[in-house]
């Protein structure tokens, strides 16, 4: 079966970072958000993200522009009818994506797979609410996606094997490389990230040392790009909480019980890079 036009829905940081690295892959992208000032405002990420590539000799003017005309931004949901496949990028709520997955099911053709980018929702759940839960698997990206090489690619209970290996093709075809793990809270990826990060913020909140020196000794010590508040910062304070909620709720264990700071700066408002203010300013 052809793949050839991917739709992507959800076009915030995630959303557009994956119709990027889909559209340089070749294939057509139908860019599916809410409201038209979030497709505008994807579209000049994707079109700024795909200058460095040519600031770097790594694509040509013409590539560039080949890619971006590549992707059709759409708000009306009815044109995800002419998908091959889907990648959901959608808030990391699961009501949303519960929603939208119902919907999706009414909307694509039966053989079409549904995959989610979520961070920890688990996809077993997301797959019994469609008539396919063997075509429902996790395809989870890492930002900035042009730039991280992993898919992790989640099995749900009912996920097939031809659906697993499909995914793989396109990750292969995205210079990605896809790891397989099994549907848990966090899978691997946050399960072993997030309650390094969390911890982190306990060092700051019991005084053990400042943001800045945690984080220089993850990056001169273990060779982090990124210290663990810098990177908490980055990915979003709110989703590092909701992401905590899920491995506390979902595993039963207090060792993931989310750091007060973390709840207290969430509630304040401070998210991090994206609004200006968390455990740095911007
Ligand atoms: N989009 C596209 N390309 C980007 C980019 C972006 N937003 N940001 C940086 N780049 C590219 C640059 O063009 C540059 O490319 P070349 O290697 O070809 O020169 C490269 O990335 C390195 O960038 P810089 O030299 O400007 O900056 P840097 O060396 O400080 O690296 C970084 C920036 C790649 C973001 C690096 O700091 C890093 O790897 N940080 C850790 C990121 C990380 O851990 N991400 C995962 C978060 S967890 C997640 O996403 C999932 C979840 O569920 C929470």
């Amino acid at each position: 079966m052809t793949m050839g036009k991917i739709a992507v829905v959800g076009a915030g940081t995630m959303g557009s970072g994956i119709a990027h690295v889909v559209a340089r892959g070749g294939y057509e992208v139908i860019l599916c958000d809410v409201e038209q000032t979030f497709l505008e405002r994807a579209l000049g990420t994707i079109d700024k993200n795909i200058d460095r590539e040519v600031a770097k000799g790594k694509a040509t003017p013409e590539e560039k522009a080949a890619a971006l005309k590549r992707i059709v931004p759409v708000v009306d949901r009815r044109n995800l009818a002419q998908s091959d496949f889907v990648v959901e990028a959608a808030t990391e709520k699961f009501e949303v994506k519960a929603q939208l997955f119902r919907d999706l099911d009414r909307i694509c053709r039966p053989e079409v797979i549904l995959a989610s980018n979520t961070s920890s929702i688990s996809i077993t759940k997301l797959a019994a609410l469609t008539a396919r839960p063997d075509k429902v698997i996790g395809m989870h990206f890492f930002n900035p996606v042009p730039v991280m090489r992993l898919i992790e690619v989640i099995r749900g209970l009912a996920t097939a094997d031809d659906t697993v290996q499909r995914v793989r093709e396109l990750a292969a075809k995205l210079d990605k490389t896809p790891i397989e793990v099994n549907d848990a809270p966090g899978f691997v990826s946050n399960r072993v990230l997030m309650p390094l990060l969390n911890e982190a913020m306990y060092a700051v909140m019991e005084g053990v040392a400042k943001a800045e020196a945690i984080d220089e000794v993850f990056k001169l010590g273990m060779a982090h790009p990124m210290g663990p508040l810098t990177l908490a910062d980055f990915i979003g304070l709110d989703v590092c909480l909701d992401i905590m909620r899920v491995l506390h709720d979902g595993l039963g264990d207090p060792k993931y019980r989310p750091c007060p700071l973390l709840i207290k700066m969430v509630d304040a408002g401070w998210l991090g890079r994206k609004n200006g203010r968390g455990f740095y300013t911007y």
